[in-house]
């Protein structure tokens, strides 16, 4: 969508991975608490979003929405302000339905309206779900509620969660800055394998503004190995997905949030050229990927090549080669290229030879590479250990 948002990939946190309906107004404001103090902003962590389960299920006589005054007692314009104190941003979810996937008030039909009140308590973001529509088709549900929040003329990044619609790539370009390629992701390395490979076949369709969404991170709910957390955010990120986190911040072990914080695999993903990673080693249907190591890679602004080295099996795998020039670096004869290590954050090189060879890859493990052409002789110094 031009709407001046989402010109990177979009970073958060949500409830809903996590919490589910079990939310209020308490859980969100030490959430954005802990996204400050854990130093997760500064990384680039923007969003603070309320999924579904913040509302009734019926609306007021007025027909506005009604906020659930139990969970969220102060309303929803001060949780908006409080976001905001602490340099934040606000995100609610609603749904291009008469009811939410949890049965609360949906938007269908009332979308100026709920387009008001949330552009009058501030919002910059909104997930907008497709539960209970009674089947009208998805663009014209969707682009109503875009162009409501646009006649607002609050800038709100448009979250399209438009599961089951595989048309959506390419409507969701005009309506929204991302659009959801999944099935919900739950808290599996099989769900991680499954979403990603399932979103890599939108990869044409994605680029600064509108993005495909294999869905929020599970990183921090103690479901998957260091090495397989290592793995979704690589992979997420060099996917140009959604940084949305959506666990537990005033829980989380170390190892998750260091993952989390790795500003090199950030920096792939919020890379200004905006181009989808895509299998360039290995490809190919779903049983053979099971036998070697992928390679998927994507090209950078700055013209240097970012490679997840990917692991799909549970097996460690020994040391693996492939060839620089197959995943997008042509080296001409006077050139050599320097390798960064994006999780042992170390430079290797100069190296010169066509092919590249990674150390073993633990099971469902990665190794996340930057490759940077020089001219022979001009390439930076740096200090090996
Ligand atoms: C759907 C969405 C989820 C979440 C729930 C909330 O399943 O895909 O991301 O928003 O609804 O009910």
């Amino acid at each position: 969508l031009d709407n001046g948002l989402g010109l990177t990939p979009q970073m958060g946190w949500n409830t809903w991975n996590k919490f589910g309906c079990k939310i209020n107004e308490k859980l969100i404001m030490e959430t954005a608490d802990y996204i400050v103090k854990l130093g997760l902003d500064k990384v680039g962590y923007q969003y603070v979003n309320v999924d579904d389960c913040w509302l009734l299920e019926q609306r007021d006589k007025d027909g506005h929405i009604i906020v659930d005054p139990k969970a969220f007692p102060s309303g929803m314009k001060a949780l908006s302000d409080y976001i905001h104190s602490k340099g934040l941003k606000f995100g609610l979810y609603s749904s291009a339905g008469y009811f939410s996937c949890e049965h609360r008030a949906g938007s269908m039909g009332s979308e100026e309206i709920d387009a008001k009140d949330l552009a009058s308590w501030e919002v910059d973001y909104v997930k907008y779900d497709n539960c209970n529509h009674g089947g009208q088709p998805n663009y014209q549900r969707f682009k109503k509620m875009s162009d409501e929040l646009r006649k607002t003329g609050r800038q709100v990044f448009f979250s399209i969660c438009n599961w089951g619609d595989e048309n959506a790539p390419v409507w969701g370009k005009e309506v929204g800055n991302s659009w959801r390629t999944t099935q919900d992701i739950f808290n599996h390395f099989t769900s991680v394998e499954y979403n990603f490979n399932q979103n890599q076949k939108f990869a044409e369709h994605a680029g600064p503004g509108h993005w495909n969404d294999p869905d929020m991170l599970q990183i921090g709910n103690n479901g998957m190995t260091p090495n397989e957390e290592r793995s979704h955010f690589a992979l997420w990120a060099i996917a140009k997905g959604p940084l949305i986190m959506g666990n537990d911040l005033q829980n989380i072990r170390p190892e998750s949030l260091e993952i989390l914080k790795n500003t090199e695999v950030i920096g792939v993903s919020q890379d200004t050229l905006g181009k989808q990673g895509l299998c360039m080693v290995n490809c190919g249907p779903l049983e053979f990927i099971w036998r070697r190591p992928q390679v998927i890679a994507a090209p950078m602004s700055n013209k240097d090549v970012a490679a997840v080295i990917i692991n799909w099996r549970e097996l460690n795998h020994g040391e693996f080669s492939f060839s620089v020039n197959e995943i997008g670096l042509e080296l001409k004869n006077d050139e050599v290229y320097l390798v960064r290590d994006l999780w042992e954050h170390k430079t290797l090189g100069p190296f010169s030879s066509e092919t590249y060879t990674v150390p073993s890859i633990p099971g469902h493990g990665n190794h996340a590479l930057r490759f940077s052409k020089y001219k022979k002789g001009k390439e930076p110094q740096f200090v090996t250990e």
